[in-house]
């Protein structure tokens, strides 16, 4: 297993399924150093059609749903499937080095800025955030604060915790869409009591892909002695954050959504001060000291899958976050940007500059979100979300892009509800 990212090392693996001489070559001229990614491709460039043969995605139906799981490129698959090979060579061995792990904890929290001694690998999202709702220790009648638009796991972790501590969980309602970031920070803001001890903030919100300023909140939650956790499901990967920027206490964050890393993977940052006071969600005393942030890592056995996430370091490296976010960004507002210009879309995504990314979601006027999310999958073959199964606040069809999304995908998506805002109509 490489120690370090390399790109050297990627360029040597381009056989990984960057199909096609062209890329390569491209590829090799621009990581061919070992300095920083000077963004070699424009959003645009046609190099992106060659990228996305990196995936073995299905072409049948168009996947618009990255937000939901993302792709993991050929080159993470064919390590998983290497990893777990080898494990089964001598698994009661294998199955429990700790040794493996350790360059990848220093890749992510390199990319997080933190140290290495502040990231544990968990399995997903939920383990992570899961893992400082529930072992945070609070008095009966401590409040944890946050939204309502927040993902529903995390909700019903808090909710469990009211049964069963006597914690009280105040979720705000926020706009939708936001007019501006100050709106939610004064959301947050006022709805802080003395009894505040958390606060949960999305980065941002799966619904509706509306970033929160988080860094602000932090401020604010600071200076009144109050915790701020962050879940970075939707943003690890696809946007530059680092521990510097949000200045957040704790944030998990998946590794199978924008990292493209294999699935059942997920991080849990926890700030150095801090990790002796969170109980882990299985108990690890007599194992591991307090203070280690490995103690969140036990959990019995469990496949070397894991591993995995070197490939997928390198791979989302040698193209680099903000080239990643400027890509996502770029396929979203081809979508968006037609949609928008016709009166019959309405969206719950701001595109002020700063307020959303890869993830926008719209609401055809007149129809039903369910239904149509129905006919959007089985009969114009789009696999998009609705976000109704969610929210009971608005109805929505969430459209998330991913490296794998071609722009023809896009140009027939954009025709499709064109047509439909037509065809369809409205009551109907
Ligand atoms: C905002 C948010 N938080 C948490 C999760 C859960 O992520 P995971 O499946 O990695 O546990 C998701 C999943 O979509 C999400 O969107």
């Amino acid at each position: 297993m490489p120690t370090s990212f390399s790109r050297r090392e990627w360029i040597r693996k381009s056989a990984l399924g960057l199909a096609g001489a062209a890329c390569a070559q491209r590829v090799t001229a621009t990581l061919a150093s070992e300095t920083p990614l000077a963004s070699p491709i424009s959003p645009k460039d046609p190099a992106w059609s060659q990228i996305q043969q990196a995936f073995v995605v299905d072409r049948d139906v168009v996947a618009l749903n990255h937000a939901g799981a993302g792709c993991a490129p050929r080159v993470v698959l064919d390590a998983v499937d290497r990893y777990v090979r080898e494990a089964e060579r001598m698994p009661s061995w294998n199955l429990f080095q700790y040794g493996p792990k350790e360059p990848i904890r220093a890749s992510l929290a390199g990319m997080f800025g933190c140290g290495s001694e502040e990231i544990a690998i968990v399995r997903n999202a939920t383990e992570a955030l899961d893992t400082v709702l529930l072992g945070l220790p609070l008095q009966p009648g401590d409040e944890v604060l946050t939204t309502t638009l927040d993902y529903w796991a995390m909700l019903d972790a808090l909710d469990q915790r009211e049964k069963r501590d006597g914690i009280v969980v105040r979720k705000v309602r926020m706009p939708v869409p936001a007019n501006s970031e100050g709106q939610l920070f004064e959301a947050f803001a006022e709805a802080v009591t003395e009894r505040t001890k958390l606060i949960l903030v999305s980065h941002p919100v799966n619904l509706t892909g509306q970033h929160f300023p988080v860094a602000r909140i932090c401020k604010m939650a600071h200076a009144r002695g109050i915790e701020v956790l962050v879940d970075a499901a939707q943003s690890f990967g696809q946007y530059e954050i680092t521990a510097e920027l949000l200045q957040c206490d704790y944030l998990g964050a998946s590794l199978h959504k924008w990292l493209m890393g294999p699935k059942g993977t997920g991080m849990l940052y926890v700030k150095r001060d801090k990790i002796k006071k969170i109980w882990p969600l299985f108990p690890s005393g007599n194992a591991m000291k307090p203070d280690n942030i490995r103690k969140f890592e036990l959990k019995g056995t469990a496949p070397m899958t894991e591993y995995a996430l070197t490939e997928a370091i390198s791979f989302h490296q040698a193209i680099g976050t903000a080239l990643i976010g400027e890509r996502l960004k770029f396929l979203t507002r081809s979508w968006a940007d037609p949609l928008r210009a016709h009166d019959r879309f309405e969206f719950r995504t701001s595109f002020a500059p700063g307020m959303s990314n890869a993830i926008a979601t719209f609401h055809l006027r007149g129809t039903n979100s369910a239904e149509l999310w129905e006919r959007l999958f089985h009969k114009e073959k789009f696999f998009t979300f609705n976000v109704a199964r969610r929210t009971q606040e608005f109805q929505g069809i969430r459209v998330s892009v991913g490296l794998s999304t071609t722009e023809a995908e896009i140009d027939r998506f954009v025709t499709t509800m064109l047509r439909l805002a037509k065809e369809l109509p409205v009551g109907g």
